[in-house]
Protein backbone atom coordinates (compact mmCIF):
# COMPACT_ATOMS: atom_id res chain seq x y z
CA UNK A 1 0.00 0.00 0.00
CA UNK A 2 1.08 3.35 -1.09
CA UNK A 3 0.41 6.52 0.84
CA UNK A 4 0.17 9.26 -2.12
CA UNK A 5 -0.14 13.12 -0.83
CA UNK A 6 0.71 14.70 -4.25
CA UNK A 7 -1.95 15.08 -7.10
CA UNK A 8 0.48 14.45 -9.93
CA UNK A 9 2.09 11.26 -8.37
CA UNK A 10 -1.65 10.03 -8.16
CA UNK A 11 -2.51 10.58 -11.50
CA UNK A 12 0.75 9.03 -13.07
CA UNK A 13 0.33 5.96 -10.99
CA UNK A 14 -3.32 5.74 -11.89
CA UNK A 15 -2.33 6.22 -15.65
CA UNK A 16 -0.05 3.27 -15.18
CA UNK A 17 -2.82 1.01 -13.99
CA UNK A 18 -4.98 2.47 -16.99
CA UNK A 19 -2.58 1.12 -19.67
CA UNK A 20 -2.48 -1.75 -17.86
CA UNK A 21 -6.40 -2.40 -18.38
CA UNK A 22 -6.99 -2.57 -14.62
CA UNK A 23 -10.54 -1.33 -13.34
CA UNK A 24 -10.40 0.98 -10.30
CA UNK A 25 -12.55 1.05 -6.93
CA UNK A 26 -12.54 4.88 -4.98
CA UNK A 27 -13.36 4.65 -1.47
CA UNK A 28 -13.75 7.77 -0.01
CA UNK A 29 -12.85 8.38 3.93
CA UNK A 30 -12.53 11.17 6.57
CA UNK A 31 -9.98 8.25 8.40
CA UNK A 32 -10.10 7.13 11.70
CA UNK A 33 -10.89 4.04 9.84
CA UNK A 34 -13.06 1.36 11.47
CA UNK A 35 -14.67 -2.12 10.32
CA UNK A 36 -16.63 -0.28 8.93
CA UNK A 37 -14.87 1.29 6.49
CA UNK A 38 -12.99 -2.07 6.65
CA UNK A 39 -16.72 -3.55 5.13
CA UNK A 40 -16.16 -1.00 1.91
CA UNK A 41 -12.55 -1.25 1.52
CA UNK A 42 -13.03 -5.63 1.23
CA UNK A 43 -16.28 -4.50 -1.07
CA UNK A 44 -13.69 -2.33 -3.01
CA UNK A 45 -11.09 -4.83 -3.10
CA UNK A 46 -13.32 -7.57 -4.57
CA UNK A 47 -14.46 -5.54 -6.98
CA UNK A 48 -11.95 -3.74 -8.86
CA UNK A 49 -8.04 -4.35 -9.73
CA UNK A 50 -6.69 -1.76 -7.93
CA UNK A 51 -8.16 -0.05 -4.78
CA UNK A 52 -8.21 3.95 -4.02
CA UNK A 53 -8.96 4.85 -0.57
CA UNK A 54 -8.84 8.78 -0.23
CA UNK A 55 -8.47 10.01 3.62
CA UNK A 56 -9.37 13.82 3.92
CA UNK A 57 -11.01 15.23 6.68
CA UNK A 58 -12.89 17.81 3.98
CA UNK A 59 -13.36 21.18 5.80
CA UNK A 60 -15.88 22.38 3.77
CA UNK A 61 -18.57 19.51 4.97
CA UNK A 62 -18.31 20.74 8.38
CA UNK A 63 -20.58 23.27 9.66
CA UNK A 64 -19.61 26.71 12.15
CA UNK A 65 -19.29 25.44 15.17
CA UNK A 66 -19.29 21.94 14.42
CA UNK A 67 -16.08 19.25 15.29
CA UNK A 68 -13.21 20.08 12.30
CA UNK A 69 -10.95 20.59 15.01
CA UNK A 70 -11.23 17.57 17.07
CA UNK A 71 -12.35 15.20 14.25
CA UNK A 72 -10.25 11.95 15.33
CA UNK A 73 -7.01 11.43 13.11
CA UNK A 74 -5.27 8.13 13.64
CA UNK A 75 -2.76 8.08 10.40
CA UNK A 76 -0.92 5.57 11.51
CA UNK A 77 -2.92 2.61 12.10
CA UNK A 78 -5.15 4.00 9.37
CA UNK A 79 -2.26 3.14 7.13
CA UNK A 80 -1.85 -0.32 8.82
CA UNK A 81 -5.47 -1.18 8.23
CA UNK A 82 -5.15 -0.25 5.10
CA UNK A 83 -1.90 -2.38 4.14
CA UNK A 84 -3.61 -5.27 5.32
CA UNK A 85 -6.76 -5.25 3.33
CA UNK A 86 -4.70 -5.01 -0.18
CA UNK A 87 -5.10 -1.41 -0.61
CA UNK A 88 -3.15 0.10 -3.65
CA UNK A 89 -3.24 3.58 -2.65
CA UNK A 90 -4.03 5.73 -0.03
CA UNK A 91 -4.45 9.15 -1.09
CA UNK A 92 -4.10 11.66 1.40
CA UNK A 93 -4.25 15.33 0.13
CA UNK A 94 -3.67 18.41 1.83
CA UNK A 95 -6.57 21.55 1.86
CA UNK A 96 -4.57 22.94 -0.37
CA UNK A 97 -4.33 20.12 -3.09
CA UNK A 98 -7.98 19.37 -2.88
CA UNK A 99 -8.99 23.59 -2.23
CA UNK A 100 -6.21 25.47 -4.56
CA UNK A 101 -8.63 28.77 -4.51
CA UNK A 102 -9.83 27.87 -0.82
CA UNK A 103 -13.16 26.73 0.23
CA UNK A 104 -15.12 29.78 1.14
CA UNK A 105 -15.40 30.97 -2.40
CA UNK A 106 -15.01 28.10 -4.51
CA UNK A 107 -16.86 26.14 -6.64
CA UNK A 108 -19.33 24.03 -5.12
CA UNK A 109 -21.79 21.82 -6.15
CA UNK A 110 -25.49 21.94 -4.91
CA UNK A 111 -28.22 18.62 -5.27
CA UNK A 112 -31.26 20.40 -4.73
CA UNK A 113 -34.21 18.17 -2.57
CA UNK A 114 -31.78 16.55 -1.15
CA UNK A 115 -29.14 18.69 0.65
CA UNK A 116 -31.57 20.63 2.44
CA UNK A 117 -33.69 18.01 4.38
CA UNK A 118 -33.48 16.41 7.32
CA UNK A 119 -29.39 16.16 8.01
CA UNK A 120 -29.25 18.76 5.76
CA UNK A 121 -31.48 21.10 8.04
CA UNK A 122 -29.75 20.46 10.93
CA UNK A 123 -26.18 20.98 9.11
CA UNK A 124 -26.85 23.69 6.70
CA UNK A 125 -23.83 23.37 3.81
CA UNK A 126 -23.23 20.40 4.98
CA UNK A 127 -23.88 18.19 1.55
CA UNK A 128 -22.84 20.94 -0.76
CA UNK A 129 -19.41 20.33 1.12
CA UNK A 130 -19.95 16.66 0.56
CA UNK A 131 -21.05 16.73 -2.90
CA UNK A 132 -18.28 19.15 -4.12
CA UNK A 133 -15.33 17.08 -2.21
CA UNK A 134 -16.89 13.81 -3.77
CA UNK A 135 -17.16 15.34 -7.11
CA UNK A 136 -13.30 16.81 -6.81
CA UNK A 137 -12.19 13.09 -5.68
CA UNK A 138 -14.82 11.29 -8.70
CA UNK A 139 -12.61 13.76 -11.45
CA UNK A 140 -9.06 13.00 -9.39
CA UNK A 141 -9.19 9.73 -9.25
CA UNK A 142 -11.80 8.58 -12.02
CA UNK A 143 -13.23 5.33 -10.56
CA UNK A 144 -14.89 2.60 -12.29
CA UNK A 145 -16.80 1.84 -8.64
CA UNK A 146 -17.32 4.09 -5.91
CA UNK A 147 -18.35 2.04 -2.50
CA UNK A 148 -20.47 4.19 0.05
CA UNK A 149 -21.68 2.86 3.40
CA UNK A 150 -25.48 2.88 3.41
CA UNK A 151 -25.00 4.51 7.15
CA UNK A 152 -25.07 7.60 6.00
CA UNK A 153 -28.16 6.99 4.17
CA UNK A 154 -28.90 10.03 2.87
CA UNK A 155 -25.45 10.71 1.47
CA UNK A 156 -25.41 7.87 -0.31
CA UNK A 157 -28.94 8.74 -1.96
CA UNK A 158 -27.64 12.38 -2.84
CA UNK A 159 -24.13 10.65 -3.85
CA UNK A 160 -26.39 8.72 -6.43
CA UNK A 161 -28.15 11.47 -7.65
CA UNK A 162 -25.14 13.44 -8.05
CA UNK A 163 -23.47 10.81 -9.87
CA UNK A 164 -26.63 10.60 -11.96
CA UNK A 165 -27.12 13.85 -12.78
CA UNK A 166 -23.46 14.62 -13.74
CA UNK A 167 -23.51 11.84 -16.09
CA UNK A 168 -20.23 10.51 -14.12
CA UNK A 169 -19.20 7.25 -15.68
CA UNK A 170 -19.06 5.54 -12.02
CA UNK A 171 -21.09 2.28 -10.93
CA UNK A 172 -21.91 3.88 -7.31
CA UNK A 173 -21.90 0.88 -4.71
CA UNK A 174 -24.08 0.73 -1.18
CA UNK A 175 -22.61 -1.14 2.03
CA UNK A 176 -24.45 -2.56 4.23
CA UNK A 177 -23.67 -0.37 8.08
CA UNK A 178 -21.87 -2.69 10.56
CA UNK A 179 -22.51 -2.51 13.69
CA UNK A 180 -21.24 -3.67 17.21
CA UNK A 181 -22.70 -6.27 18.91
CA UNK A 182 -25.52 -4.37 21.03
CA UNK A 183 -26.46 -2.55 17.65
CA UNK A 184 -25.02 0.89 17.29
CA UNK A 185 -23.82 1.40 14.35
CA UNK A 186 -19.63 2.17 14.15
CA UNK A 187 -18.83 5.54 13.60
CA UNK A 188 -15.64 7.72 13.98
CA UNK A 189 -17.66 9.84 16.53
CA UNK A 190 -18.60 7.37 18.69
CA UNK A 191 -15.01 7.93 19.75
CA UNK A 192 -16.66 10.89 21.58
CA UNK A 193 -18.87 8.93 23.54
CA UNK A 194 -18.33 8.66 27.48
CA UNK A 195 -18.63 5.16 29.10
CA UNK A 196 -22.01 5.61 30.12
CA UNK A 197 -23.33 7.57 27.23
CA UNK A 198 -21.43 4.06 24.78
CA UNK A 199 -23.92 2.00 27.01
CA UNK A 200 -27.06 4.41 26.54
CA UNK A 201 -26.27 4.90 22.56
CA UNK A 202 -27.69 1.31 21.50
CA UNK A 203 -30.82 2.43 22.30
CA UNK A 204 -31.25 5.07 19.16
CA UNK A 205 -31.29 1.53 17.19
CA UNK A 206 -33.57 0.06 19.41
CA UNK A 207 -36.01 2.71 19.19
CA UNK A 208 -36.00 2.82 15.51
CA UNK A 209 -36.25 -1.12 15.67
CA UNK A 210 -39.43 -0.82 17.73
CA UNK A 211 -41.05 2.01 15.34
CA UNK A 212 -39.96 -0.49 12.11
CA UNK A 213 -42.03 -3.41 14.08
CA UNK A 214 -44.94 -1.00 14.01
CA UNK A 215 -44.88 -0.30 10.54
CA UNK A 216 -44.63 -3.60 9.81
CA UNK A 217 -47.95 -4.42 11.83
CA UNK A 218 -49.72 -2.09 9.16
CA UNK A 219 -49.75 1.75 11.36
CA UNK A 220 -49.60 4.31 8.51
CA UNK A 221 -50.18 7.55 10.86
CA UNK A 222 -46.72 8.23 10.20
CA UNK A 223 -46.79 12.04 12.06
CA UNK A 224 -47.63 10.18 15.21
CA UNK A 225 -45.45 7.31 15.02
CA UNK A 226 -42.76 9.64 14.53
CA UNK A 227 -43.43 11.48 17.16
CA UNK A 228 -43.64 8.56 19.24
CA UNK A 229 -40.01 7.80 18.70
CA UNK A 230 -38.89 11.26 19.31
CA UNK A 231 -40.81 11.09 22.90
CA UNK A 232 -38.83 7.63 23.53
CA UNK A 233 -35.22 9.25 22.17
CA UNK A 234 -35.79 12.14 24.80
CA UNK A 235 -36.98 9.58 27.75
CA UNK A 236 -33.82 7.59 27.16
CA UNK A 237 -31.71 10.62 27.37
CA UNK A 238 -31.01 11.55 24.12
CA UNK A 239 -32.10 14.86 22.32
CA UNK A 240 -33.51 14.10 19.02
CA UNK A 241 -33.43 16.40 15.95
CA UNK A 242 -35.39 14.20 14.04
CA UNK A 243 -37.26 11.11 13.17
CA UNK A 244 -38.28 10.32 9.57
CA UNK A 245 -40.30 7.83 7.97
CA UNK A 246 -40.01 8.68 4.50
CA UNK A 247 -39.65 6.75 0.84
CA UNK A 248 -36.52 4.46 0.70
CA UNK A 249 -35.84 6.02 -3.05
CA UNK A 250 -36.01 10.09 -2.67
CA UNK A 251 -36.84 10.72 0.48
CA UNK A 252 -39.70 12.47 0.25
CA UNK A 253 -42.90 11.77 2.57
CA UNK A 254 -44.75 8.67 1.74
CA UNK A 255 -48.38 7.80 0.69
CA UNK A 256 -50.20 5.09 1.62
CA UNK A 257 -49.15 3.03 -0.69
CA UNK A 258 -45.58 3.29 -0.79
CA UNK A 259 -44.00 0.13 0.46
CA UNK A 260 -40.19 0.81 0.46
CA UNK A 261 -39.26 2.94 3.39
CA UNK A 262 -36.65 4.04 5.37
CA UNK A 263 -36.43 5.68 8.89
CA UNK A 264 -33.90 8.08 9.12
CA UNK A 265 -33.06 9.66 13.05
CA UNK A 266 -30.55 11.89 14.21
CA UNK A 267 -29.89 12.26 17.83
CA UNK A 268 -27.56 14.24 20.05
CA UNK A 269 -26.50 12.22 23.19
CA UNK A 270 -24.26 14.84 25.12
CA UNK A 271 -21.53 16.34 23.12
CA UNK A 272 -22.45 13.26 20.63
CA UNK A 273 -24.36 13.47 17.45
CA UNK A 274 -25.48 10.47 16.48
CA UNK A 275 -27.47 9.25 13.47
CA UNK A 276 -29.15 5.52 12.46
CA UNK A 277 -31.33 4.53 9.49
CA UNK A 278 -33.53 1.06 9.10
CA UNK A 279 -34.97 0.39 5.68
CA UNK A 280 -38.92 -1.35 5.95
CA UNK A 281 -40.46 -2.89 3.53
CA UNK A 282 -39.05 -4.36 0.26
CA UNK A 283 -35.92 -3.06 -0.81
P1 LIG B 1 -16.59 8.88 6.84
O1 LIG B 1 -17.52 9.26 7.93
O2 LIG B 1 -15.15 8.61 7.14
O3 LIG B 1 -17.20 7.61 6.13
C1 LIG B 1 -16.60 7.09 4.98
C2 LIG B 1 -17.52 6.02 4.41
O4 LIG B 1 -17.65 4.96 5.35
C3 LIG B 1 -18.93 6.57 4.12
O5 LIG B 1 -19.38 6.05 2.88
C4 LIG B 1 -19.73 6.01 5.30
O6 LIG B 1 -21.10 5.82 5.01
C5 LIG B 1 -19.02 4.68 5.54
N1 LIG B 1 -19.26 4.19 6.90
C6 LIG B 1 -19.04 4.85 8.06
N2 LIG B 1 -19.44 4.10 9.11
C7 LIG B 1 -19.91 2.93 8.59
C8 LIG B 1 -20.48 1.74 9.17
N3 LIG B 1 -20.65 1.60 10.47
N4 LIG B 1 -20.85 0.75 8.33
C9 LIG B 1 -20.70 0.89 6.98
N5 LIG B 1 -20.17 1.98 6.39
C10 LIG B 1 -19.79 2.99 7.18
O7 LIG B 1 -18.79 9.84 5.07
C11 LIG B 1 -17.73 10.44 5.03
O8 LIG B 1 -16.59 10.03 5.69
C12 LIG B 1 -17.53 11.72 4.23
O9 LIG B 1 -18.74 12.43 4.19
C13 LIG B 1 -17.02 11.46 2.78
C14 LIG B 1 -18.00 10.63 1.96
C15 LIG B 1 -15.65 10.77 2.83
C16 LIG B 1 -16.85 12.82 2.06
O10 LIG B 1 -15.98 13.64 2.74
Amino acid sequence: MRPVEDIDELHATLAAWRRAGDTIALVPTMGNLHAGHLALVRRACAMAARTVVSIFVNPMQFVEGEDLDRYPHTPEADRRMLSEAGVDVAFVPSVAQMYPNGYADTTRVHVPGLEGIYCGEFRPGHFTGVATVVVKLFNLVQPDYAVFGDKDFQQLLLVRRMAADLRFPVEIIGVPTVRDADGLALSSRNNYLSAEERERAPRLYQVLNGLAARLGAGRTDYPALQAEAMSELSAAGFEPQYVAICRAGDLQPPNSADRALVILAAAWLGKTRLIDHIEVGPG
